[in-house]
């Protein structure tokens, strides 16, 4: 998603994958590490992350870049893992082959981990002027990355004999979005805790749009293999709820976002932004099949 604030985000990103490849370090994987982040997806969770910290005041721009480059990182390295053979065996992501097909296997495995880790610095750093606030960004961020309620909490219900859909959507995919109001809001200096009900509920409305479009759309529309959810039998929200219905469980979840918006300075702002999101979220053709 492009925004008046995209260059910021692309910038803080570059300068981590720089200092991430400098000195002795082995090329082919930093090329890889520069590989998995850019060009990026929509960057959508750190532009949540922008946005509301811009809608607290963004008074320390410099935490708020540390901040989104940092929950991007650990984006993409999540998808480097869950591109592997061991998870989802996808071949293509970002319209572009996967790390491991571009590179190795070792190289993604290697690559993931070491855009964690990194990503972990970026706070680290940014600690050295706000040292309160980055203490809070390090702690929001490994929990919404780890156990028992991170994205790895997510892929681990994949490896478990029933899956409960909710708790499985609300690690994988919801994690990072409660991850991006939260750090949003603290870059800016403000508390966490008002803010986990506005990215639970972007994250739930993501992931059904996520489930709507691999049901409806084609490999060349999505940038990476479709279909994924039926041909590894995951639960999905279109398996449970039918296109129609899941479509419509998308609906109400945006208004509910809308609703659950804290009260701040660029309340307005975050509302006008959600509305777009929506929009950009339902793809036009899951809206064209729904029906037929
Ligand atoms: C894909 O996320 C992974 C899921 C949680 C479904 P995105 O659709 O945000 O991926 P990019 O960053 O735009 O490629
Ligand atoms: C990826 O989920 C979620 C994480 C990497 C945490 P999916 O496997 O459903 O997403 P895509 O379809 O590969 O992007
Ligand atoms: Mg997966
Ligand atoms: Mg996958």
């Amino acid at each position: 998603m492009t925004t008046p604030f995209s260059d910021r985000i692309e910038s803080a990103i570059d300068v981590a994958l720089r200092r991430g490849q400098g000195g002795d370090a082995p090329v082919k994987l930093g090329a890889a590490l520069h590989y998995a982040c850019a060009p990026g997806g929509a960057r959508i969770r750190p532009t949540i992350l922008t946005s509301v910290a811009l809608a607290c005041g963004d008074d320390r721009p410099e935490v708020t870049d540390a901040a989104a480059a940092a929950l991007e990182l650990i984006h993409c390295a999540s998808l480097v893992h869950d591109d592997l053979p061991a998870f989802d065996d996808a071949d293509l992501r970002r319209g572009k082959a996967s790390v491991h097909r571009a590179f190795s296997e070792p190289l993604a495995l290697l690559a993931g981990d070491s855009l964690i880790v990194m990503a972990f610095d970026v706070l680290a750093r940014a600690g050295n002027a706000e040292p309160t606030r980055a203490l809070s960004l390090i702690r929001l961020l490994a929990a919404r990355t780890g156990m028992p309620m991170g994205i790895c909490a997510g892929q681990g219900w994949e490896s478990e004999p029933t899956i409960d859909l909710g708790a499985y959507h609300r690690a994988k995919t919801g994690a990072l979005f409660i991850a991006a109001t939260q750090m949003g809001a603290v870059a800016s200096g403000q508390d966490a805790e008002p803010w986990e009900e506005l990215g639970a509920r972007l994250g739930e409305a993501f992931q059904v749009a996520d489930d709507l479009r691999d049901a409806v759309l084609d490999q060349r529309e999505m940038g990476k293999p479709a279909g994924q959810d039926q041909r590894l039998g995951r639960p999905n929200a279109v398996a449970e709820l039918g296109l129609d219905g899941a479509a419509r469980r998308l609906d109400a979840i945006l208004s509910g976002a809308i609703a659950s918006i804290p009260s701040c300075p660029g309340e307005a702002m975050l509302a006008e932004l959600v509305t777009q999101y929506a929009r950009k979220l339902a793809p036009r053709s899951a809206t064209r099949q729904k029906g037929a």
